[in-house]
C-alpha cells in the first residue's frame, strides 16, 4: 500500500462512509481518520458493540468519528443524516454472502435499492462525488471476454443471465447495483468513480470474519472450495481502501477501476497457501475448472497509473493468518 492521489485541495473536510462497520469499511474509516479526515460512518445496528466499538478506538475517532445507524432498505431518509454536509461518499454498505435461501431480499434488494437510496440522498445534499465499491463480480464471468482477450475495464460487465443460471446471486446483486448506479449519476449529474475490488483479504480489527476471509479460513482448515465460477484473484484490504481514497481525491480518475494485486485461478491460490503453511491441512486443487480466466500479474494498471501499489501475496497471507491465530481460529 502506497499514498497515492493527494490532490491538494480535496483533502480534509468532511466525508461519509456506508458499511463502515464491516471487514473494508473499518479500513477505510482508519485510513480516513489517518489522513486528517471527519468522518460519519454508517452501521446498521448503533446498538451492536460488535458493529462500533473497534470503530469507536480507533485514533482520531473521538473527535472526527460520529457513527449513524442507516438500514439499507429503509428510504433515502435514514441516509440523510449520515450523508448531511459531507463533500463526498463512499458507498460500501452492501450484503456479502454466497448463500442464501431468499436472494430477492437478502441480497438483491439492499444492493439495489440502498445503492439508489444513498445516491439520492447524496444527490440531494450536494454531495461532490461518491466513490461506489463496487466488485470484480460486475465485470466477470462473462464468456465473451475469453482467457487471451486483454480486460478492458470499462466496459467490461459479467453476464447477468450467466450469473442468474448459475445462481451466483451476490455477482448479481452487484452488477445490477453498479448498472443502477451509473444510470443514476449519469441521468442526475452526480460525480460517480468505481472501485471493482477482488477477493478482499488482509489483516481485520473487526470482531468477525467477514465471507471473503472466510475463503482463506477454510482452506486453512482444510475444507474444499467450490468457487470455480467466483474466485478471479486477490488483494489486499489496505490497498482497497487506499485505492478508494486515491479514486475521490483524483478528479482525473473516471470510470470503472479494477482492483487486483494478480488475476489467477484458484488452483494458483491453493498451491500457494499450501506451499506457505505445509503445516495446515490445505487441499489442493486437482483439476483447472477455471481455463476461462486468464492470468495477469497487474491486471489493474488504471489504479497503478494513478499511483497505488500493491502489498504483496506473502505479507498479506501472513498478517491475516497472525490475526486468525491470536482470535484462536487456527
Ligand atoms: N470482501 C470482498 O472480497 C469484497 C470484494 C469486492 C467488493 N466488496 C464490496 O465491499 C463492500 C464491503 O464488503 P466487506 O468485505 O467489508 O463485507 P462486510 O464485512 O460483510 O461488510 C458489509 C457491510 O455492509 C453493511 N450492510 C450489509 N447489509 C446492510 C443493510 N441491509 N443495511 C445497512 N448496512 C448493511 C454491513 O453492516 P453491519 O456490519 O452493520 O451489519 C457491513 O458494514 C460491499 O459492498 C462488498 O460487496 C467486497
Amino acid at each position: 500500500m502506497e499514498a497515492a492521489g493527494d490532490s491538494a485541495g480535496a483533502r480534509g473536510g468532511l466525508l461519509c462512509v456506508t458499511g463502515g462497520s464491516g471487514f473494508i469499511g473499518s479500513w477505510l474509516v482508519r485510513l480516513l481518520l489517518d489522513r486528517g479526515y471527519t468522518v460519519h460512518a454508517t452501521v446498521k445496528n448503533l446498538q451492536d458493540e460488535g458493529e462500533t466499538k473497534h470503530l469507536q478506538t480507533l485514533d482520531g475517532a473521538d473527535t472526527r468519528l460520529r457513527l449513524f445507524q442507516m438500514d439499507l432498505l429503509d428510504p433515502s431518509s435514514s441516509m440523510r443524516p449520515a450523508i448531511e454536509g459531507a463533500r463526498g461518499v463512499f458507498h460500501l454498505a452492501s450484503p456479502l454472502t454466497l448463500h442464501t435461501q431468499d436472494p430477492e431480499k437478502e441480497l438483491l434488494e439492499p444492493a439495489l435499492k440502498g445503492t439508489l437510496s444513498v445516491l439520492r440522498a447524496a444527490k440531494d445534499c450536494g454531495v461532490h462525488r461518491v466513490v461506489l465499491m463496487s466488485s470484480k463480480s460486475a465485470m466477470l464471468p462473462n464468456p465473451a471476454w475469453p482467457a487471451d482477450k486483454v480486460m478492458v475495464e470499462d466496459d467490461c460487465w459479467a453476464d447477468l443471465e450467466l450469473l442468474k443460471e448459475r445462481q451466483l446471486w451476490y455477482h448479481v446483486s452487484k452488477t445490477l447495483a453498479e448498472k443502477a448506479a451509473w444510470e443514476f449519476a449519469e441521468k442526475e449529474g452526480l460525480q460517480l468513480v468505481v472501485l471493482n475490488a477482488g477477493t478482499t483479504l488482509g489483516p481485520f480489527f473487526t470482531p468477525s470474519v467477514n465471507t471473503s476471509l472466510n475463503i482463506l479460513l477454510q482452506l486453512l482448515r482444510g475444507q474444499e472450495l467450490e468457487l470455480d465460477a467466483v474466485y478471479t484473484g486477490w488483494v489486499d484490504v489496505r490497498d482497497v481502501a487506499q485505492s478508494a481514497i486515491v479514486l475521490y481525491e483524483n478528479p482525473s480518475a473516471k470510470g470503472r477501476h479494477l482492483c487486483l494485486a494478480s488475476m489467477e485461478r484458484l488452483v494458483d491460490f491453493a498451491d500457494k497457501i499450501a506451499d506457505m503453511y505445509p503445516e495446515f491441512p490445505v487441499h489442493r486443487i486437482k483439476e483447472d475448472k477455471q481455463g476461462w480466466l486468464m492470468r495477469d500479474k497487474e491486471p489493474s494498471k488504471k489504479l497503478i497509473d494513478l499511483g497505488v501499489r500493491f502489498v504483496p501475496f506473502d505479507v498479506t497471507i501472513r498478517e491475516i493468518v497472525d490475526c486468525f491465530r491470536s482470535e484462536g481460529l487456527i
